[in-house]
């Protein structure tokens, strides 16, 4: 598609997700005018928001009151601390003080950690009530809210705790990314890069002609890469909704793509790095071992780079952590028993599971994220 081609469309984008049930994501600008057809039958809304979003949440509860719905504001902490067990029973607290039924529903306003969390509570409160989706940040847009997948951490590792639980709609308003910090754009733009480098050679070659213009939530380019992530991310979700693979193919791990080390980051600095600066590092750590284990060539690995640093993304990670992150590692939920599972490249956009690689390939490509500057 062209610029102007992207220009003239501003209509909203719909696109299908048949996962559980049919429910459509909705990519577009000024699009809260959409939310109340998705909430339909309900009475009470609970709008699961930080108090960074404050003002959009009561914008949105006014907006609910005045169609005749009884919003109710439940503020939750801001970033991955939101995903606790103690917010989810405060959730729950508030929706039992306030008389929530099977009928009613819960909007998610936020980046990702409130989409899970509101998704999660949403999933166990009366065994599973309507959610809707409103995303914030890019990650979240084309990644975190959806798919279904909802949950918590614990003190033993992200996501440990969750339950799979699609959304009734998924409202992507981009005019939302206007005002989010730089680095958080920046950060989400990894998941998009993924989509790149397991499915649609397009994405990379879209981003590399125009590092700037992927990153400008002002310009119809990134609107349009939101847009073909989340059509991949819908296709796989549509095949393999619990990712369990279905004869003997890939299915929803792919989406997993660099998370395994990208988890164990995450953790070993106490989430302290962006989880899309993470799985950059992690993504090009798998490529290292996929070049390794001769999968990928050396042109390969440099794309991977060449892609993550033209927008800014890290590749390289401190040396003198292995162990702590093999641990880490060992104890994500990806592992199987005790050994480690990766998806790795066979191959650009050929995504596939390598399961228990030799200890030494691992170290070998720690190394080589590690020692480069
Ligand atoms: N974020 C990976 C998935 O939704 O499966």
């Amino acid at each position: 598609m062209t610029d102007t081609e992207r220009e003239e469309t501003n209509a909203p984008i719909v696109i299908e997700v048949e996962a559980e049930h049919r429910y459509e994501v909705v990519i577009g600008r000024g699009l809260l005018g959409e939310l109340p057809g998705y909430l339909a039958g309900a009475a009470k809304v609970a709008i699961v928001h930080t108090a960074t979003l404050g003002a959009s949440a009561e914008a949105i509860r006014d907006d609910l009151e005045a169609q005749g719905f009884e919003p109710v504001l439940i503020e939750i902490p801001i970033g991955e601390e939101a995903k606790s067990v103690e917010v989810v029973a405060f959730v729950w607290e508030a929706l039992g003080t306030s008389g929530f039924t099977r009928s009613d529903a819960i909007v998610g306003l936020g980046g990702g950690a409130t989409t899970d969390l509101a998704g999660f509570a949403a999933a166990t409160w009366l065994r599973g009530i309507r959610v809707v989706q409103i995303p914030t940040t890019l990650l979240a847009m084309v990644d975190a809210a959806v798919g279904g997948k909802t949950g918590i951490n614990t003190a033993a590792g992200k996501n440990l705790v969750g339950s799979f639980h699609s959304p009734r709609g998924v409202l992507c308003d981009i005019n939302a990314l206007e005002t989010l910090p730089r680095n958080d754009l920046v950060a989400g733009m990894a998941e998009v890069v993924k989509v790149g480098f397991t499915s649609d050679a397009s994405i990379l070659a879209d981003i590399a002609a125009d590092p700037s213009a992927a990153v400008d939530p002002n310009g119809a380019l990134l609107t349009d890469l939101v847009r073909r992530a989340v059509q991949v991310k819908a296709d796989v979700v549509g095949r393999d909704f619990k990712e369990t693979g279905s004869g003997g193919a890939i299915g929803r791990e792919a989406l997993n793509y660099g998370h395994t080390l990208g988890h164990a980051i995450e953790r070993v600095e106490n989430y302290e790095w962006r989880h899309g600066a993470a799985i950059s590092v992690g993504m090009v750590y798998v490529a290292e071992l996929a070049r390794l284990g001769g999968k990928l060539s050396d042109a390969d690995v440099h794309a991977h780079r060449a892609a993550l640093e033209a927008l800014g993304l890290p590749t390289t990670y401190a040396p003198g952590r292995w162990e702590r992150l093999l641990s880490a590692m060992q104890l994500d939920k990806k592992a199987r028993g005790a050994t480690l599972r990766f998806v790795v490249l066979q191959g650009m956009q050929n995504p596939v599971i390598w399961e228990g690689p030799d200890p030494a390939l691992l170290v070998a490509a720690y190394e080589a994220v590690s020692s480069q500057d």
